[in-house]
């Protein structure tokens, strides 16, 4: 299928997630069937001043292309100029986050605040797109508290969105009650650009669901594929009316063993430790005796350590390779 000018091998795609949505993330999300990636939200005016810690969310790897780097901001000229850094950074589309619901976002009109000032939200897709020489998108929710979308999305279209992703909340929910799936089928039938759907898919079958019964062009998946990228396959697996593979607890040890060496190459062996953890007690959600292992590595800040727990959770006793020697020291 064609989205923002790319072919997508599905209608699967890895939401953004900031503190989650890294490269490692993505591979991962990648390698198991996501169609196409997006960043964790990028401050435009950190990219402005060339923050390190900015700097750093941009980057990416190989593997993971097609990538839509998201940037968030307030003001459209800003933006404008940080759309035209993003360009030279490898990404393939760039998207506007027009919905988080984070106070520090919020503060400065940024995210979802921007659903409270239509014209200002098109003004600043107007300068994006127009220093963008890649395709540009705006990811909305419904509205602040009802939908607004007749009213806004127009005006995004107008300045340049060739796709709407949608989660079908308004910034009062939060994170809370129910994604509005009617909601996005209404916007399909009138929008003129590809609607992206996006808000509580959290099996394979609910991604077919959600293209099944709203009409949307892809589907968006968050928080279904934190700790369980192969949700990912399962969708491919249900579109093509086949039983998904299970995933077993090896599946689950290679996967962490492929982000820690992932996570080292992008961090060194502190950022690793963090971020394959808090893996691992995604991982471990539903398995016998997750408690005890998550009681357990929580606190462990020694690598070795953390991995021989992780061995003895996650694989058999006969796939319990003895340790080399210079790994036991
Ligand atoms: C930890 C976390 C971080 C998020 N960060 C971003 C972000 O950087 N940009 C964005 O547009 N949405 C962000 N979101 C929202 C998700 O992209 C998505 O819209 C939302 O979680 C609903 O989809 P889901 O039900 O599949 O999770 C974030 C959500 C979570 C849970």
């Amino acid at each position: 299928m064609q989205l923002l000018g790319l072919t997508l091998q599905s209608p699967f795609l890895a939401a953004p997630m900031a503190g989650v949505s890294n490269p490692a993330f993505r591979l991962m999300a990648r390698r198991a069937g996501a169609a196409m990636v997006y960043s964790e939200m990028v401050s435009a005016p950190g990219l402005l001043r060339g923050q390190p810690q900015t700097l750093r969310l941009t980057r990416s790897l190989p593997g993971e292309k097609p990538l839509v780097l998201q940037l968030f901001g307030a003001d459209p000229e800003q933006m404008g100029q940080a759309a035209a850094i993003v360009c030279t950074l490898g990404a393939d589309a760039l998207d506007v986050n027009m919905g988080c619901p984070a106070k520090k976002v919020r503060r400065p009109g940024a995210g979802s605040a921007l659903l409270e000032d239509p014209q200002r939200a098109a003004e600043i897709m107007a300068a994006v797109a127009q220093n963008s020489r890649l395709p540009v998108s705006a990811k909305i929710r419904l509205g602040p508290n009802s939908d607004i979308t007749e009213d806004l999305v127009p005006r995004l279209v107008k300045a340049g969105a060739q796709a709407i992703t949608l989660h079908a909340r308004t910034t009062r929910q939060g994170f809370g009650g129910r994604a509005d799936w009617d909601a996005i089928k209404r916007l399909v039938s009138w929008c003129p650009v590809p609607v992206i759907g996006n808000g509580d898919v959290t099996s394979g079958r609910a991604a077919v669901k959600m293209l099944q019964e709203t009409g949307c062009a892809a589907v968006m998946i968050g928080r279904g594929a934190m700790g369980d990228p192969w949700i990912f396959a399962r969708a491919l697996a249900r579109l093509a009316g086949e039983e998904p593979q299970p995933v077993t607890p090896a599946m689950k040890r290679k996967a962490l063993a492929e982000h820690l060496e992932l996570a080292k190459g992008l961090g060194g062996e502190g950022h690793a430790i963090h971020f394959v953890r808090q893996f691992m007690m995604w991982y471990s959600r539903g398995l016998p005796g997750a408690s005890q292992f998550r009681r357990q590595a929580g606190p462990c800040r020694d690598l070795d350590q953390l991995w021989e727990l992780c061995d003895r959770f996650f694989l058999e006793p006969e796939e319990l390779l003895p340790r080399q020697p210079e790994q036991a020291a």
